[in-house]
């Protein structure tokens, strides 16, 4: 195994190459979008081409995720089915970027051989002078120091053209829940320079983007010495042809009144909160360690609907986590129905190894798990549905993003709480922001028609 640090040397700029191919899939969280689009950054500027043509790439990097044991297996089948290329095609690099290189470093080569290198997610910087080494036949490159500094300040994102730009604000997470791999794949929490983030929604404005969604695995706990998030937020939404601003994910701890004024003051930031609940039960919420009661949720729903009446509302639920009872589940479906939630990504508990609640000895059965969620998957569709049809009648504001994929006559685009709508195409252009009134809801879908016409 090498050390990065002490193979490599500086690049020049006369070394860039020609003709030479880079295959990037990304898996997980938008922060591994973003995190791909950096890489893709770098490898262009090295004078790579992307490609979606396996045989011709000659680097495959897979950007992974280690959320639940689930996520490790889809990668770990995929890399099994990219092995054969390297038959054609010895000079192949194959690279696991991410939060699965990061938690399973070395390990992953024990069954993974052909892996040429694994780099984790605060070694990105590194990725150009690690392929202009790289030798044939060379050893494997495995880089997964975490850095308490690194946020990628000074690197370019090389994003696909199109309406929303993403933005990392904060790296890290210093929470802990007692079932979440996160702090020990990104390790301790740090922000970016406010001053950076602000040129950086500039700059992708001035390539045509015009929404941007902040990210951070606690995006809100964003500090600097200039300000914190809600400074970030006003500074952001003073910018001439930011449409939209959202941002993801934040923890409800860190939501404060002058976030939820400040929300309320701009029209160009969306009414819209994904706020993760975890679980409705207390005592479950205790053994989370996420620091807050089912009550003091509830209560935050409430501040959150004074300040902003119409927002949306999604949100995380866990099921089956250790010693989770019949009663306890009860209790999610009790806030699930009292807050009426518009959305919500619903998972059964994964056990991670390293994390605290996989030492719990109170784990629940497969059987159990399934059951509880199905039960939360059909009540969530129910208030969903509802939620959408109470909508029939009312303007929203759509921001039109693309021809909607059943047919060429309709437009694609989103509310400001984030619910896809689709209308009749009028005289309406995409990136546009049209007056829409709900005509019909189905699923978790809105259609409507631009009163404007
Ligand atoms: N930082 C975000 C969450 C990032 S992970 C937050 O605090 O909300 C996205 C979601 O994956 C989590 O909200 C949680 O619902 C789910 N998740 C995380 N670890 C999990 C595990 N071990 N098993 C099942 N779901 C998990
Ligand atoms: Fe994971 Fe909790 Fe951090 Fe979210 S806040 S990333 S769930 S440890
Ligand atoms: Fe997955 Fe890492 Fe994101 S574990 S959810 S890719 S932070």
């Amino acid at each position: 195994m090498l050390e990065t640090n002490n193979i490599l040397q500086n690049i020049s700029s006369e070394e860039s190459m020609v003709d030479k191919y880079y295959h990037i899939e990304t898996y997980g969280c938008q922060m591994n979008v973003y995190d791909s689009e950096l890489v893709s950054g770098q490898l262009l500027k090295m004078g790579y081409k992307e490609t979606q043509d396996l045989e011709l790439a000659d680097i495959i990097l897979l950007n992974t995720c280690s959320i639940r044991e689930k996520a490790e297996e889809t990668v770990h089948n995929r890399l099994d089915s990219l092995h054969y290329l390297k038959k054609n095609n010895p000079n192949l690099l194959i690279g696991v970027l991410g939060c699965m290189a990061q938690n399973l470093k070395n390990d992953l080569l024990d069954s993974k051989p052909y892996v040429d290198i694994i780099l984790g997610p605060d070694s990105y910087r590194k990725i150009s002078q690690i392929i202009l080494n790289r030798r044939p036949l060379a050893n494997h490159l495995v880089d997964t120091k975490l850095s308490k500094y690194e946020v990628y300040d000074d690197m370019f994102p090389s994003r696909k053209s199109g309406i929303n730009a993403w933005i990392s604000i904060m790296r890290g997470c210093d929470k802990f829940c007692t079932f979440c791999i996160v702090p020990f794949t990104r390790g301790r929490e740090r922000s970016r320079p406010i001053k950076n983030i602000i040129n950086e929604a500039k700059n992708a404005i001035s390539e045509g983007f015009v929404e941007i969604t902040l990210l951070g695995q606690n995006v809100n706990s964003f500090s600097t010495q200039e300000g914190d998030f809600t400074t970030l937020l006003n500074d952001l939404a003073k910018i001439d042809g930011l449409k939209r601003i959202r941002y993801t994910s934040p923890h409800p701890q860190d939501i404060t009144d002058d976030l939820l004024r400040k929300m309320s003051e701009y029209e160009n930031i969306c009414n819209y909160i994904h706020l993760p609940l975890q679980s409705g039960s207390t005592k479950i919420l205790n053994r989370m360690n996420r620091t807050y009661s089912k009550e003091q949720f509830l209560n935050l729903v409430d501040k959150i609907r004074q300040y902003m009446p119409n927002c949306s509302i999604s949100t995380d639920i866990i099921v089956g986590f250790p010693g989770e009872t019949d009663d306890d589940f009860i209790e999610t479906l009790d806030v699930v129905s009292k807050v009426s939630f518009d959305f919500s990504y619903m998972f059964k508990y994964s056990s991670r190894p390293g994390t605290k609640a996989s030492e719990y000895t109170d784990q629940i059965s497969e059987a159990i798990k399934q059951k509880r969620l199905e039960k939360l998957i059909s009540l969530q569709k129910k208030i969903t549905l509802n939620n959408n049809q109470k909508k029939i009648g009312s303007i929203q504001h759509v921001l039109i993003e693309k021809e909607s994929k059943k047919s060429t006559d309709f437009w694609s685009g989103r509310t400001d709480g984030n619910i896809w709508t689709i209308i009749k195409k009028t005289n309406e252009c995409v990136k546009d922001i049209v007056p829409v009134r709900i005509t019909d809801a189905k699923g978790v879908t809105l259609f409507g028609e631009n009163i404007n016409n």
